[in-house]
């Protein structure tokens, strides 16, 4: 039996005793909780009241193949014109805040710097925000949440440095119509998932393959944007507004297969490819240095002149650094990672850039998304892990969840967040670390990108049949209800 081998299975054994047994203890008055969806997964009204055409809109309508089922976001839970029942839904859980995205082209339809505003799309967040703050719950708004307005991917997306003018000319607009009843603002959701799916593996709108070159320009004006948006609520609208800003990147726990070297810096290198890439940039102003040797080192071998990572100037370090005023994670799974050999240094791409070999445990238990296992421990060592790197930071939560194929007995889903929550937790008693927020995903089944309505990650069921589309709660619904008013993930607390 190899070594690694007999590792994953001691491994396997300890991570089944721990995530069976949830703590009793119960969560710090501090502590708050909340539920997210975003604007493309959840709205409909496509074309409604002035709002301009999207990315994933001009995908769904133009290559239906590119989602199960020719699946799109129409209407999807027609959130548009039932958001007084959503909140209802949100009040009825208990929850703290609720984490949605603004949609850019409802707002600016042609998303272009100095183009026309359209106040219907502003009055709808303004009504959302209003029946929020009706109803006691806190608004979190994510400026982008991956639908572009199809007019800036006309004039090249996130890879044309344009956009950041693009995106400080929204996020201004936003800021100014509805800072006055939204204190926690986040720029970008999912920077990774923007560029890298993108524009690397072509799996999420606007479905480039361009891995190692053009996934690069993409973070790289998208960073920049979210500095300029920062410094512009920073500037313009914080001495009166007093809100908080930050971005939400994601990344899978890259667990050590061994306790090699190898194998220990392969995992460090994949969360710095990861998480790092961006938010080493908004905390200290640059790439992770470890990116930064390998892509220029193997651009010189492979004959650029230049490297494939664009550079920031000393300028623009100093302008990005320190912009964010919490650090966020959106998690869901963990794999092992471990050592591999260089591969041929011709091959342009991030994965070559990465070098690192993955692998799971077939015994965790599988969700219905491919790439998503149930690895409660997994969460508790990435708290840790970005706590030490980032020198102790308040952590939000902003996204954790699991998806099934449906049914309203998801006692699945409950054991998924009693088990995950358990490690966060522990994270906060056992090992000091300052997680103050979490999210679940999703408030109720919706629009899954790629996977359209099949993978199913809310807590109230949507009857896409239906034109109504009613939601019903699930058993996991009532199970968050009782962790909010309790505290407590069992049946008592000590
Ligand atoms: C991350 C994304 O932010 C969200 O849009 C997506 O639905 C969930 N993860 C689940 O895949």
């Amino acid at each position: 039996m190899s070594n690694n081998l007999l590792v994953t299975i001691l491994l396997s054994v300890l991570v089944y005793r721990e995530a069976t047994a949830a703590t009793n203890r119960t969560f710090p008055d501090y502590f708050k909780f909340g539920i997210a969806t975003a604007s493309y997964q959840v709205e409909g009204a496509w074309n409604e009241d002035g709002k301009g055409e999207n990315i994933w809109d001009h995908l769904c309508h133009t290559n239906p193949t590119f989602v199960d089922n020719g699946d799109n976001g129409d209407i999807a839970c027609d959130s548009y014109h039932k958001y007084k029942e959503d909140v209802a839904l949100l009040k009825d859980l208990g929850v703290d805040y609720y984490r949605f995205s603004l949609s850019w082209s409802r707002i600016i339809p042609l998303g272009l710097a100095g183009s026309p505003v359209n106040q219907a799309g502003i009055d709808y967040y303004k009504s959302l925000i209003q029946e929020l703050g009706d109803n006691g719950i806190e608004p979190m708004v994510t400026i982008f949440h991956w639908d572009l307005p199809e007019t800036l991917q006309e004039f090249g997306g996130f890879p044309n440095p344009e956009l950041e003018e693009h995106f400080a000319y929204y996020a201004r607009v936003v800021f100014e119509n509805l800072g006055d009843s939204v204190t926690y603002w986040t720029t970008f959701n999912e920077p990774l998932q923007t560029c890298h799916q993108g524009y690397s593996t072509g799996t999420m709108a606007p479905g480039y393959k361009s891995s190692g070159l053009a996934e690069y320009k993409c973070a790289h004006t998208l960073i920049k944007a979210h500095a300029k948006a920062y410094h512009i609520y920073d500037e313009e609208f914080r001495p009166q507004q007093q809100g908080y800003v930050g971005i939400v990147a994601d990344t899978t726990w890259f667990e050590p297969a061994s306790d090699s070297d190898a194998d220990q810096e392969a995992a460090e290198r994949a969360l710095q490819f990861n998480y790092g890439w961006y938010i080493n940039a908004v905390v200290n102003g640059n790439y992770p240095a470890v990116m930064i040797e390998r892509i220029d080192e193997r651009s010189k071998q492979q004959g650029f002149e230049t490297s494939r990572l664009p550079k920031f100037t000393e300028e623009e370090i100093e302008y990005i650094k320190g912009t964010h005023d919490y650090l966020a994670i959106n998690a869901y799974t963990t794999v092992y990672a471990q050592a591999k050999e260089e591969t041929d240094p011709t091959v342009v791409s991030y994965e070559s850039d990465l070098n690192v070999d993955t692998f799971i445990d077939e015994s965790w238990e599988q969700s219905a998304s491919s790439w998503l296992r149930v690895v409660p421990w997994g969460l508790r060592n990435l708290l840790n892990w970005l706590s030490k790197t980032y020198n102790h930071p308040e952590i939000f939560v902003t996204e954790n969840g699991v998806s099934d194929l449906g049914g309203l007995d998801d006692d699945r889903r409950i054991n998924f967040y009693q088990e995950y929550l358990s490690n966060v937790l522990e994270a906060i008693l056992d090992d000091g670390v300052n997680v103050t927020r979490y999210t679940a995903w999703s408030l109720m089944d919706n629009f899954e990108w790629a996977r359209g309505y099949t993978e199913k990650f809310g807590m109230y069921s949507v009857n896409f049949d239906n034109p109504g589309r009613p939601r019903t709660p699930k058993a996991s619904a009532s199970y968050y209800a009782q962790v909010i008013a309790s505290r407590c993930l069992v049946d008592t607390c000590e």
